[in-house]
């Protein structure tokens, strides 16, 4: 069978980082973390990626420090966790891939038990914190200029273990509703001064977060940025922000952008092109429960998938800017992937398709496949935090390793 010519299977460089292909698996939190520790399984989950022939693995919600944690069962980039952290990226090393560790703080979005982290978050915002209800934290703390500077700091520390631990990229997490979105999107951020106001105005500080990242490690890594390009929800970021935002990591000096959608809570729908299943299960963690009990308030709540779901604001958002950029939603076929290509995205990133078959790029090269059997059932989110980690249901869906596994330290 002759081997796929596509441009999508050539190289892509993005700042200082040659990758062997355009596809990217995209973060999707792998759980495999207990207690903090980054195991086995999740080493298994991402050199299982990288044997089938992505050019990157993105390692999900990397916490910047334990208290920038959404769930205590969350991986965090500390000195503590830099030797497990080496040995996934070691295995990611040996298939010729590259492996790329996402840098998170949740903000006021945390639900971590009382004497882990401080009781009153910090946010864009002060005020009445709605995430801290069942958690007590009630209130959440407007950022000065001094928590700024930590904040800022604190992403750059983390950047450096991810490079101390063998990472390629770091990808900044901007989007979903976490700590740098809650300054991006006017649904969270009512500031006067000026970090609030105009979309530049509420870029000031996650491009600042982005600027002393670069400086501190973009000549040794590629430092890329995911962000919402909409928010899917009133008030919040249409694509004409979104533009702006890429406009903004541009001038910044971002080495690409992931285009991604939505809300975690409030318009889970848009990050996925569809709801979350709302028969057949009862996830015990709370950011799904709480994504599936208040997703019928965004904008569309019987959204239906289709393939490429997001293509129409990022082709906007292509137009308007030459930087690198990652298209993400919905990509399930080889017909996809070429439409993403022929529309001038520079990688495409993957989720579901590859949690459902991580050999899916080989098989496309090799052209022994033309779909990925993924239907978007989005039944792998509400496996997140259970013992076996986040894996597909479906019938010919990739099962993942034994959960064992996924309680020993990855260098042990
Ligand atoms: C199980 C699961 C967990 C996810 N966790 C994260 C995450 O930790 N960080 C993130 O930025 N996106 C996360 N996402 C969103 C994906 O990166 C992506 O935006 C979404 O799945 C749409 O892409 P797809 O259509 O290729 O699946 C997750 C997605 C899934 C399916």
């Amino acid at each position: 069978m002759p081997q796929n010519t596509s441009i999508a299977f050539t190289p892509l460089t993005i700042g200082p980082l040659k990758l062997k292909n355009r596809f990217i698996k995209a973060a999707t939190n792998e759980g495999m973390c207990k207690g903090g520790v980054i195991s086995k399984g999740l080493a298994a989950f991402h050199e299982r990626v990288a044997e089938g022939g992505a050019a990157m693995t993105t390692v999900a919600y990397c916490a910047t420090s334990k208290d920038g944690q959404t769930f205590v069962d969350q991986a965090h980039l500390s000195t503590e966790t830099v030797q497990d952290f080496k040995a996934l990226t070691d295995a990611v090393h040996k298939h010729g891939a590259a492996a790329q560790a996402q840098i998170t703080h949740a903000g006021s979005f945390t639900f971590l038990p009382k004497d882990f982290s401080s009781m009153k978050p910090i946010s864009a915002n002060g005020g009445f914190n709605k995430f801290g209800v069942m958690t007590g934290r009630y209130m959440k703390k407007k950022m000065d200029r001094n928590d700024m500077d930590d904040i800022a700091d604190e992403f750059v520390r983390a950047a450096i273990h991810a490079k101390e631990a063998g990472f390629d990229a770091v990808e900044i997490h901007m989007g979903h509703g976490y700590l740098l979105a809650q300054f991006i999107t006017p649904f969270y951020n009512t500031r006067k001064d000026e970090y609030g106001g105009n979309i530049q105005n509420r870029m000031k500080f996650p491009a600042e977060v982005l600027s002393k990242v670069l400086d501190a490690v973009g000549k040794d890594m590629a430092v890329t940025v995911k962000y919402s390009q909409t928010d899917g929800k009133d008030g919040g970021n249409t694509v004409t922000e979104g533009i702006e935002i890429a406009k903004i990591l541009q001038s910044t000096g971002a080495h690409m952008a992931q285009l991604s959608n939505g809300l975690n809570v409030e318009s889970i729908d848009t990050m996925f092109g569809n709801p979350l299943p709302t028969t057949g299960v009862k996830p015990k963690n709370l950011i799904v429960r709480l994504g599936m009990m208040l997703q019928p308030k965004s904008k569309e709540p019987d959204r239906e998938f289709t393939q490429l779901y997001s293509m129409e604001p990022a082709r906007q958002i292509r137009e308007a800017v030459d930087m690198p950029l990652c298209y993400l939603g919905g990509a399930q076929t080889m017909d996809n992937v070429n439409t993403i290509m022929s529309e001038g995205f520079d990688a495409l990133g993957l989720g579901r398709a590859l949690i459902y078959d991580p050999n899916l790029i080989n098989a496309l090269k090799s052209g022994s496949i033309r779909n990925s059997g993924c239907t978007a059932c989005n039944h792998c989110v509400t496996l997140m935090y259970t013992p076996g980690g986040t894996a597909c249901v479906e019938e010919g869906g990739h099962k993942g390793h034994a959960p064992e596994l996924n309680t020993i330290p990855a260098s042990a």
